[in-house]
């Protein structure tokens, strides 16, 4: 089975078997067979946060669980389940249709639901986390069903319980073993939104208004995203590459007065965060190429697939060049940039 269409990136690679899941049953059948109980599993949701760095040997279930419904309304929130299946962006422009805003600021986020709580999608302020009420999935190891809060999937910045490798529910870690079916989102009542990222901000003040409707945050965030990052139906990515690093204020003291221009934002807890685009963007990266996989002009943090559909950049060539970003950076910086995708 040819993977292309199935990621981002754009990248080929083939698959042995892939398996549409489209319920809850289609799990459960495929565990009670004995033809694929003990098979390696891999899931794969909107693959726009993988790269493929070859063929795939184990079983790949592409989830296409549908469905969105509001499950309960209290005077605090609206309470709404959407199958894993379902794409996030399409998700975000019917709740706000349907009058229950709360996700505006993550607009245009490639990929579906169920990849959501995977890295904990988090765009201009917000991050799932905020606005998760649970979820519901499947160990495909020991075929149990589980629902887990917002504190069991153990939310970090682009990081959860689906990214670590352990022993199951009642341990750390469910990284390559868990199939996500469906998420409760949780939408605070009343609506509040949510400002203070410069961008938004400036979109703010070109247009003249002081208390945005979610409506109008929404079309801004689009235009932003529109403006900064590549479409991947047009020029294959996977988002931001590599995670935006924290350092203490003593490194960061440091590069500050070696770079006096480096973009950083101090967190609550005293560490500083530094923009990974600013350090590849300051290495000299950007627009740059190795074979087909490039850096993005706009943004240095977002790596390309050059080649387009006919000679695409390989998952190879891919990590050859996020290798060869992530030297530069460190021999400059002294700084470890840590990828951001899912490297398969
Ligand atoms: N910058 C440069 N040169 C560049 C790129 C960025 O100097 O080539 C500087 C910019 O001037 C800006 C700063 O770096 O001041 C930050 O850039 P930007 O606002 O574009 O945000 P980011 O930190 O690069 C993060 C997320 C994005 C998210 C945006 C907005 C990560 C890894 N990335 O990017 O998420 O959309 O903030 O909230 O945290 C993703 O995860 O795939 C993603 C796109």
């Amino acid at each position: 089975v040819p993977l292309q269409a199935h990621n981002s990136f754009g990248i080929v690679a083939r698959a042995q078997h892939l398996l549409r899941v489209r319920s809850e049953a289609d799990v459960r059948a495929l565990l009670a067979d004995a033809r694929w109980r003990d098979v390696p599993k891999f899931v794969l949701g909107g693959g726009s946060n993988v790269v493929i760095t070859g063929d795939i040997k184990p079983l790949v279930l592409k989830v296409e669980i549908m469905g969105r419904r509001l499950v309960e309304e209290t005077p605090r929130a609206w309470i709404v389940e959407v199958g894993a299946g379902e794409l996030w962006h399409d998700t975000v422009a019917w709740l706000m249709d349907q009058g229950w805003p709360g996700l505006e600021n993550m607009a245009l986020i490639p990929g579906t639901v169920g990849g959501a709580p995977v890295q904990n999608i988090g765009a201009y302020g917000v991050e799932l986390q905020d606005r998760f009420e649970s979820l519901d999935g499947i160990d495909l190891v020991t075929g149990q069903a589980f629902t887990l809060d917002a504190a069991q999937c153990a939310f970090g910045y682009r990081d959860s319980v689906f990214k670590h490798v352990g022993r199951g529910t009642n341990d750390f870690g469910l990284a390559g073993r868990a199939l996500i079916t469906r998420v409760r989102l949780r939408l605070p009542r009343p609506w509040k939104p949510v400002l203070g990222y410069l961008d938004l901000e400036r979109k703010m003040e070109e247009a003249g208004v002081r208390d945005p409707s979610p409506r109008q945050i929404f079309d801004w965030v689009c235009a932003i995203r529109q403006a900064k990052l590549p479409d991947w139906r047009v020029l294959g990515n996977a988002g931001s590459f590599f995670k935006n690093p924290t350092v203490t204020p003593e490194q960061c003291a440091d590069i500050i007065a070696r770079d006096p221009k480096v973009v950083h934002y101090p967190l609550p807890d005293g560490s500083i965060k530094l923009a990974a685009g600013w350090l590849i963007d300051a290495c000299g990266w950007k627009g740059k190429s190795m074979g087909n996989a490039g850096v993005y002009e706009r943004q240095a943090l977002v790596l390309v697939n050059r080649g387009g559909a006919a000679h695409p950049a390989t998952g190879g060539e891919v990590m050859t060049l996020a290798k060869a970003i992530q030297t530069s950076v460190y021999e400059r910086f002294g700084i470890r940039l840590e990828p951001e995708p899912v490297v398969v």
